[in-house]
């Protein structure tokens, strides 16, 4: 881990750029130089957005190493991330602390298709660049609900080499799941070695579910709830071939074929009587932190 929260970059946590991508999905970015001197992808930060507020992880989506900034994109699903995307340029992040996790494993594979989902496509992101720069064959295939929201396609289409586009309601490109598109591919013929995918359980899994029958080596970002995020609580722990593994040291990625999505799925719900509750509660408050 490069820092701590503390030093300098408490000071320059500072958003410099926000844009909403798609609705309820912000990019941001913070002022951040160590961490976005050490970053690589496949890392996350764990970010609290006011003292009094808990810690969620987030993806590091970029990093400018000479200017000193990292680009996050999440998506408003909760409490906390209400109150992030509440914040505006200039205003500081109470704290930012990473990169955290192990980096993804960057190699010449051959022919790799990265597969995202929601807001899932803003974190294949870095990893379908690195994985083109290492000289690899890219497939883009993304997907979303509806087209409006759907990000970061151009994007991807100006780094891989074809970008497959879909939506569970067919408002834009092909009308369904991006599991269907990569079975599609892979029926036609197309060879491919490896696969990289992020986005909800469920579309983790029938990706998993579609590469299994192939052997292809596929690889998921776990996205268990995680407290910490440094190894100590066990929030975040997951099944991998039947052994428990903490997401934010051993993963967050993790072999699809042995991950147990069912029990990763179960855990993200544990809580969502109380999830419910506070953002109620913050929303009754006027949105106070
Ligand atoms: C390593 C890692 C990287 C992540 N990167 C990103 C990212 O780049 N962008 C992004 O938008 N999100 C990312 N997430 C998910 C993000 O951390 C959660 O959406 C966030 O913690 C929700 O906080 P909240 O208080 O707003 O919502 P909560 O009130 O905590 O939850 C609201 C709803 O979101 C679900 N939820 C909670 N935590 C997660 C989770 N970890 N994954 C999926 N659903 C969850 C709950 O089940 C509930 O339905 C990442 C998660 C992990 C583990
Ligand atoms: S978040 Fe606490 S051990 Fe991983």
């Amino acid at each position: 881990m490069a820092l701590a929260n503390n030093g300098d970059d408490i000071i320059m946590y500072t958003i410099v750029d926000k844009v909403e991508l798609a609705e309820g999905i912000f990019k941001i970015v913070i002022n951040a130089p160590l961490i976005a001197r050490n970053w690589k992808p496949g890392q996350f930060i764990m970010i609290m957005v006011n003292e009094s507020g808990e810690r969620i992880p987030l993806t590091i989506v970029d990093g400018d190493t000479a200017n000193g900034k990292i680009s996050l994109i999440f998506q408003v699903v909760g409490k906390t991330t209400k109150l992030l995307a509440l914040k505006n340029v200039g205003e500081k992040i109470y704290s930012v602390t990473g990169p955290l996790g192990k980096p993804s494993e960057i190699s010449k594979f051959g022919n790799v298709a990265v597969v995202g989902g929601g807001v899932g496509v803003a974190e294949i992101l870095p990893q379908a660049k690195a994985l083109k720069d290492a000289g690899n064959h890219v497939i883009g295939i993304v997907g979303a609900r509806s087209s409006n929201k759907l990000i970061l396609v151009k994007e991807l289409e100006s780094i891989c080499d074809k970008v497959y586009v879909c939506t569970d309601d067919g408002s834009l490109g092909y009308k369904g799941f991006v599991s269907e598109i990569l079975s599609k591919i892979l029926r036609e013929g197309q060879t491919i070695d490896y696969v990289y995918s992020v986005g909800p359980v469920a579309m983790m899994k029938a990706v998993s579910e579609v590469t299994r029958g192939y052997r292809i080596r596929t690889v998921v970002s776990a996205n268990p709830i995680m407290v910490d995020g440094t190894g100590m609580c066990g929030a975040c722990r997951v099944l991998v071939g039947g052994e428990i593994k903490f997401a934010c040291v051993d993963g967050p990625d993790f072999d699809a074929h042995q991950l147990d999505f069912k029990t990763l799925e179960l855990r993200l719900k544990a809580y969502t009587k109380y999830e419910m509750k506070a953002l109620e509660d913050f929303r009754r408050s006027g949105c106070n932190g």
